[in-house]
């Protein structure tokens, strides 16, 4: 018989195996590749693992249940460029454990709010956001400007993080706790807030 492709096709169980071999292939073409990768997305140039400061600010965002009613990704459509600037991009978030892109919008995204206000319009804003934008529903905060953080935790955070992966030095993590000695959680809130998506330019 002539081995061609019509007897390929003929014989179902032949074709069954080939396909197979054919399939598997391409996967472990595709799959391989990245075991051998240390990460599959590439940070935007200039990103850092968090300060000690700003990661102690990002745990109290989450506490807070700040993503109930805010996101942090800019989708790259028209009305969203316009309003907080660019897109997000997926190398912004490579130190976000876990990510706090959220999808409920009752508040503004908060991709790009770094930068777009001060440090003391966001302390009246968390004290009570209706002393600067009077139509506001969001909560008040007060608790944070009396609430000081406790810095001997910071340590096991950035060492978990560093197992998984974060490039924190030794030194960095002994020196950590140094820097959050008197500081508030309402600082280390606005210090996460102020940083967030600064690295790629904005036109707000
Ligand atoms: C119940 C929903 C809700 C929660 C929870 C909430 N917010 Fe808001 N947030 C809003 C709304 C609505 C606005 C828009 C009005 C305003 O500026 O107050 C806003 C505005 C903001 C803004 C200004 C954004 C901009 O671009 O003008 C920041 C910053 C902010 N929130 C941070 C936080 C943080 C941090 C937390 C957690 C501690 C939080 N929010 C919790 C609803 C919420």
């Amino acid at each position: 018989m002539k081995f061609s492709h019509e007897w390929i096709e003929k014989n179902p169980w032949l074709l069954i195996a080939l396909v197979t071999v054919v399939v598997s292939v391409g996967g472990l073409v595709e799959i391989v590749p990245l075991f051998f990768q240390k990460t599959t997305t590439e940070p935007v140039a200039g990103l850092k693992p968090y300060s000690p400061l700003r990661l102690a600010g990002r745990d109290i965002y989450v506490r807070e249940g700040c993503y109930n009613c805010h996101s942090q990704m800019v989708r790259p459509f028209r009305a969203e460029t316009e309003r907080y600037g660019h897109y997000s991009v997926a190398g912004e978030f490579v130190y976000d454990r876990p990510f706090q892109w959220g999808s409920k919008r009752t508040g503004p995204d908060l991709a790009r709010v770094g930068g777009r206000y001060s440090d003391e319009w966001h302390r009246t804003h968390l004290n009570n956001p209706r002393d600067v934008v009077p139509e506001s529903n969001m909560p008040n905060y007060p608790w944070l400007a009396k609430t000081k953080l406790d810095p001997a935790e910071i340590v096991p955070k950035m060492r978990a993080l560093k197992r998984l992966g974060d490039p924190y030095t030794e030194e960095e993590i002994k020196a950590a706790p140094a820097t959050l000695v008197d500081k508030t959680e309402e600082d280390a809130l606005i210090a996460y807030l102020q940083g967030m998506g600064t690295l790629i330019k904005t036109r707000n």
